[in-house]
């Protein structure tokens, strides 16, 4: 059977062709898709079949797909682009081959999420429900990298910064994530479901900083900031002001609880409990 991972060169993918090597799927039944195909190096090393795919080249993605029983979608990322246009292009490529399911990632709370990439996430999921292709949504709740990624920042400051006010959140590891993919993947019966995907806790910001300083005895206060601020102060460090103000929107998202997902599909598709605000900190501090 052979599996597809798009967007494979990426964290998220990363992450789920290690767990379909780990799971014992054969190498030479997973193709590994992107466009920076040296960023699969290690991965085709170990046997995994390495492909190029740019979803703005439909002859790529149609050559990728060749062979496909399953597909594992990954949403692109590029900020300004069409991305439901893109992911389009995956989609009916999929439908050419008459794959056996197509999981896509979407995010949490899709259809209410009002957040700029929400909406591009609920157009991909009109764009499946059209399509008549088996799929799969795999609502994907927010990354506890989205903040680890900084620890040693934070720690240095003393503080997090963001824009999320007091709403909660049950954020997930990359990890955790590509976890429950791979579970959809390999399994046989979750065509036509929607899995929401949070962590087993959810927390604000305020609580998260201050598991920040349970953990590593720094002292981390949560910063708020009005939107408006805080897409200053990310640019203020060289960040793109259109990446700036998506984040910026996603912690606005955060703060009216559209990112809190409900349930506790994670836990169940990855057979154990999520994991943990601590042990994620701790993790990103053994790695930084
Ligand atoms: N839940 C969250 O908190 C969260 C946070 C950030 C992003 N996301 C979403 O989840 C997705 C996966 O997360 P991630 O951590 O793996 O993100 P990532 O590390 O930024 O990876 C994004 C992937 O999308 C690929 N991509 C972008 N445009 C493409 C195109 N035109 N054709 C083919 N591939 C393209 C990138 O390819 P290259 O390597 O060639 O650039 C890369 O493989 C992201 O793309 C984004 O949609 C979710």
């Amino acid at each position: 059977m052979t599996i597809v991972i798009t967007g494979a060169t990426g964290n998220l993918g990363r992450h789920v062709l290690q767990v379909l090597l780990e799971r014992n799927v054969p190498a030479d039944e997973i193709v590994a898709a992107g466009r920076s195909l040296e960023k699969l190096e290690d991965f085709a090393a170990q046997g995994v079949r390495v492909t190029a795919m740019d979803y703005d080249d439909p002859a790529s993605v149609a050559a990728a797909l060749v062979g496909a029983r399953k597909v594992l979608l990954i949403a692109g990322s590029e900020v300004g682009k069409d991305r439901p246009g893109q992911h389009r292009t995956v989609i009916e490529a999929a439908k050419a081959q008459g794959v056996e399911l197509l999981a896509y990632t979407s995010t949490v709370n899709a259809d209410i999420n009002g957040t700029v990439l929400g909406k591009d996430h609920k157009a991909t999921e009109a764009i499946l429900a059209d399509a008549g292709v088996p799929y799969t949504l795999l609502r994907n709740g927010y990354y506890f990298e989205n903040w680890t990624d900084q620890i040693q920042g934070t720690l240095a400051q003393g503080a997090l910064v963001g824009s999320a006010g007091d709403g909660r959140v049950n954020a997930a590891t990359r990890r955790d994530l590509a976890e429950a993919a791979v579970a959809v993947l390999l399994g046989d019966d979750h065509a036509g479901k929607v899995y929401e995907l949070g962590g087993d806790v959810t927390f604000t910001l305020s609580e998260f900083a201050a598991e920040i300083t349970a953990v590593t005895g720094t002292s981390v206060v949560y910063k708020d900031l009005p939107a408006a601020e805080y897409v200053a102060l990310l640019t203020s460090f060289g960040m793109p002001q259109a990446l700036a103000e998506i984040i910026a929107d996603s912690d606005q998202g955060l703060a009216r609880g559209e990112l809190l997902a409900q349930g506790n599909d994670l836990r169940t598709l990855i057979g154990r409990p999520t994991t943990t605000p601590a042990d994620a900190v701790r993790s990103a501090i053994a790695a930084s």
